[in-house]
Order: structure tokens, then sequence, then C-alpha cells
């Protein structure tokens, strides 16, 4: 596999392209007598949100500021997922939105970039019934996107810029808008290898490369001195980090934890065929690394299992997950879960429902099969009927949300810390957060620790202690008790 670094010939491309729009944009600002505005608007996974938060860094760096409303902007980027059905629907209903907007407004650019820009009936699509969609580039190329900004505004015609090159860009030779005062995405890895017979993302983002280990704890530690109280390790599959120097996911991982500043070290997501013991006994005895395993089950049925390439059997993922019940008694375990792949017999789904119980997962994604063109799975006999799937779906939510609740209910009566991610949505006195195992918790401030110098944002990335009061279906509610920090 050859993996591209970045060269210093695309970085000076890049320089001018952003020096050339700095300059368009003042001038345009100068002439509508106001500030030029962007808007990224994020579908999929973690990984997508980290490449939107470059795509906003890059827009910043010529002289764009976020538009305050999600309607209007003079730059709209489209970050797509292409992981189920639903979610592509979800973007061509949305650029159907903007397009009077487009057409009455010839400064405007509307781009579209991320996963579903590697599946070619996609852009096929784009080209023939999106016209007026300016860009369209892949996930991969995302550090030249002023380069085609550029282009697209000289040009003024639909430009499309794919390729499958596996290209490894250094975090730090892209400005980040980080989205999150007390929360850094740092993907340690890109890319996967294992081809599950269902899934798009191995077409959609190349083979597995990882990130020199240096050049993660240089980007850490800088992190740290910046404030930042969490660190998210990212990849598609974060364990099976393997740097070109021999090191693996418990250095970095090592690495992180050792780093001061940090309250939290989370990662996400962990393949069951990688979890090593050695992970879990690291969740065990840190105080920084959270105590939350995300780990995809998929499916209980070894037939399943084996049907969609997963090399890993029931046994072996109820080993994982008990192992990691027994050494971190306090902390989550939670899962994503796939309903109604091709195939699958009642029996098969009952085999799902029974792993789900045994773990009692503390929560879980659960996703109807969706078939993806280009997949093997996608070609399979026996696709399941519809009504069937969702029968099945159902009932996976009934247990599943159950067991949710029960988790929630188990917090009830301790006081754990809780890292303050702001505001909660359903009412403004009241503070949201999450506790080291990842459950989220609502909560009260009572009036002796009220500071009147302090609005709910300058709560944001404190830590403090909280009292839980009260189990609801997807939270916890409490009262804090001290502030920490
Ligand atoms: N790399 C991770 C998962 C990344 S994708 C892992 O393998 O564990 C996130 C989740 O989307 C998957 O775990 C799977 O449950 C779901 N998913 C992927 N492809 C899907 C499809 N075609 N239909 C329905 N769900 C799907
Ligand atoms: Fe998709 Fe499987 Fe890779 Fe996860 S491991 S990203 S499910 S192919
Ligand atoms: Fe979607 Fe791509 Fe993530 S397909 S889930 S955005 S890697």
């Amino acid at each position: 596999m050859t993996v591209i670094k970045v060269n210093k010939e695309d970085l000076l491309l890049r320089d001018c392209a952003v020096e050339e729009l700095t300059e368009y944009y003042k001038a345009l600002s100068y002439k509508k007598g106001r500030d030029m505005t962007y808007s990224v608007r994020t579908y999929g996974c973690q990984l997508n949100e980290s490449d939107s938060e470059k795509l906003c860094g890059m827009l910043e760096s010529v002289g764009l500021k976020e538009s305050p409303s999600d309607e209007a902007a003079d730059v709209i980027v489209f970050n797509t997922c292409a992981i189920r059905e639903n979610a592509e629907d979800r973007l061509f209903g949305n650029l159907g939105m903007v397009k009077s907007d487009r057409i009455s407004d010839k400064d405007m650019i509307v781009a579209v970039c991320g996963c579903m820009t590697m599946m070619s009936s996609n852009v096929a699509k784009i080209q023939k019934s999106f016209p007026y969609v300016d860009l369209v580039f892949d996930p991969q190329h995302l550090h030249l996107f002023p380069v085609y900004l550029r282009d697209a505004i000289r040009n003024r015609k639909q430009l499309v810029n794919i390729s499958a090159e596996d290209y490894i860009v250094d975090d730090s030779l892209v400005p980040i808008s980080r989205k999150r005062k007390f929360r850094a995405l740092v993907p340690i890895m890109y890319g996967c290898n294992n081809f599950c017979t269902y899934c798009v993302v191995p077409y959609a983002r190349g083979r597995e490369r990882s990130r020199d280990l240096s050049e993660i704890v240089y980007e850490l530690e800088e992190l740290a001195s910046k404030g930042y109280k969490e660190v998210m390790l990212l990849g598609q599959n974060v364990n099976s980090y393997k740097s070109a120097d021999g090191k693996n996911f418990l250095h970095v991982l090592e690495a992180a934890a050792s780093i001061k500043g940090f309250s939290r070290v989370r990662f996400m997501s962990s393949h069951p065929k990688d979890i090593s013991s050695g992970i879990v006994d690291m969740m065990a005895s840190s105080p920084v690394i959270e105590t939350h395993l995300h780990l995809p089950l998929q499916s209980g049925s070894d037939a399943v299992l084996k049907r969609m390439n997963r090399p890993y059997n029931r046994d072996d993922f109820m080993k994982t997950a008990m192992y990691f019940r027994e050494k971190v008694p306090n902390g989550a375990l939670s899962t994503d879960i796939i309903v109604g792949f091709p195939g699958e017999t009642e029996e098969d789904f009952i085999r799902t429902l029974e792993v789900v119980k045994e773990c009692a997962f503390d929560s879980a994604f659960t996703f109807q099969y969706s078939k993806r063109p280009g997949t093997k799975a996608a070609s399979m006999e026996d696709q399941i009927p519809q009504d069937i799937v969702t029968d099945r779906f159902q009932r996976l939510l009934e247990v599943q949300n159950d067991l949710a609740y029960r988790s929630n209910l188990s917090k009830v009566g301790k006081t754990e810390q809780i890292l303050i991610e702001g505001q909660s949505s359903t009412a403004p006195d009241i503070l949201t957060g999450r506790t080291m195992s990842n459950h989220l918790v609502n909560f009260t401030i009572p009036d002796e620790l009220k500071d009147p110098s302090k609005t709910s944002d300058d709560y944001e990335g404190m830590l403090c202690e909280v009292e839980f009061t009260h189990a609801r279906p997807y939270s916890v509610d409490g009262k804090m008790v001290k502030i920490d920090d």
C-alpha cells in the first residue's frame, strides 16, 4: 500500500490559493458592505466532524466567518456520509433546498465533499440533477480545499475533483477551527482494511494508515497547553493503529494518558478483533482514560457474523465484554447492531437479543440494514423484507431501551465527576455533561454554588461533582454538589 504524505508543492499551491481567495473575499465583502460567511453541514461520524473542523479552519483562513444562520451563507459545504441510504437521501433533500439561493446569488458557492463523493453513482446524480453545485471533491484531498475553491470561483462551471489516493495529512498542516472549547478530536489513523460485506467505509476512506506517534504527541501536548480537558482519539478502527515505526494503539493511549492537563482521554471506534486485555487493563487503572468502551457487535449470530466478514464469533465477543465488565465494574459498554442483514433468520435474531441481554449494553446504536451499492452484501440472496426488519428492529429497541434505562437507574444515589458540556437544550438553568463512563447527565446548580458572574457558557469544560437523583430513558438528572475547578 502506498501512503502519500503531503508534499511541499501541494502546500505551496494551497498557500497561493489562500492568498488569492483572501483578496477575492476581501473585495467582495467591501462591495457587499458586510462580512462574507460560510456554513459547513456535517453528516455521519466523528471522523467527518473532525474533517469539518478542518474545512472550517481553511474557510476562516481566507477571511470567511461562520454564518450565524443555518440557512444562508456565501460558501456552503456539505460534508457527506454514505453509510446508509437515508444519510444520502438527506443530502439530496438538503441540496435541493439551497437551489434558489444559489441561482439568485452568482457569488455563492455550494460544495459537496465527504464519503458520498467516492461512489460514482452519487457524483453522476449531482452532475445530472444538481448542476448548480459548484464543486465536488473527495475526502482524501481535504487539505487542498482552498485550491479547488479558487478554481471553482475562477472557472464558474461545476468542478469535480475525485481520486482515490490514500493520503495521510498531518493535522499540523491544516488549520483547525475546533467546535468545542474543551474537547479536541484527534484522528490517529485513517481508512479501513476490513471490508465487512455491508460497509462502504473501505471504499470511501481507503486503506488503513496511521499517523506517526511523535506527530500525535506533539499535537496532544499543544492541545493540553491550550487548556483542552478532553481528547478524543479517532479512527475508523482506532485500535488497529500501527505506525510505520512499529508503534501500536497501546503506545498512543499510554502517551495520551501521561500528558499533563487532560482530564479525560476517549477513543472511538474499537473493533472487537483488536481489543486486547492490555487496553482494558489500562482503562481500569488510568485515572484519565474514560471507562467507556464502544464495541460494535453487529450481530449475535456466528453465521451472520461470518457472512458479514466480521472475524470474531459470539463467544469471542462475550469474553471481551465480560473481561471489561470484570475489570471496569463502574464502566459502560456500548455497541452498534445491524438488524435485517441478508439471510438473517428469526433464530439468528434471537441470538442477537440474547447477547444484548447478556452484555447488558449501557447504550447501543441500532440500525436497519441498508443495501449499499458495490458492497458484497448488496448482491447476496435473501434480502429481508421490510416488515420483518421493522418488527425485529422494534423488538431490539424495546430490549435495549430497558437496558439503557436500567444503566441510568444504577447511577441514582451516587455522586460522580462530570465534565460540563454546556447548557441543556431543554431548560436554560440546567447544565448538561457526561460522567467518566459517558452517561449523559442534566443537572441543576444549587443557589449556594451559583456564581452570579458566570453564564452557562462559562461552565463549559469545567469539572464538578454531581449527585444523581433521577433516571430517565436516555439520561440521568442530578444536582451539583461541588465545583472541582
Ligand atoms: N468501524 C466500526 C464501525 C463504523 S460504521 C466497526 O467496524 O466497528 C458505524 C456503524 O454503522 C457500524 O458499526 C454498523 O453498525 C453501521 N453500518 C455500517 N454499514 C451499514 C449498513 N450498510 N447498513 C446499516 N448499518 C450499517
Ligand atoms: Fe465498516 Fe467493517 Fe471497516 Fe467498520 S470495520 S468501517 S464496519 S468495513
Ligand atoms: Fe459516514 Fe464516512 Fe463516517 S460513510 S460514518 S462519514 S467514515
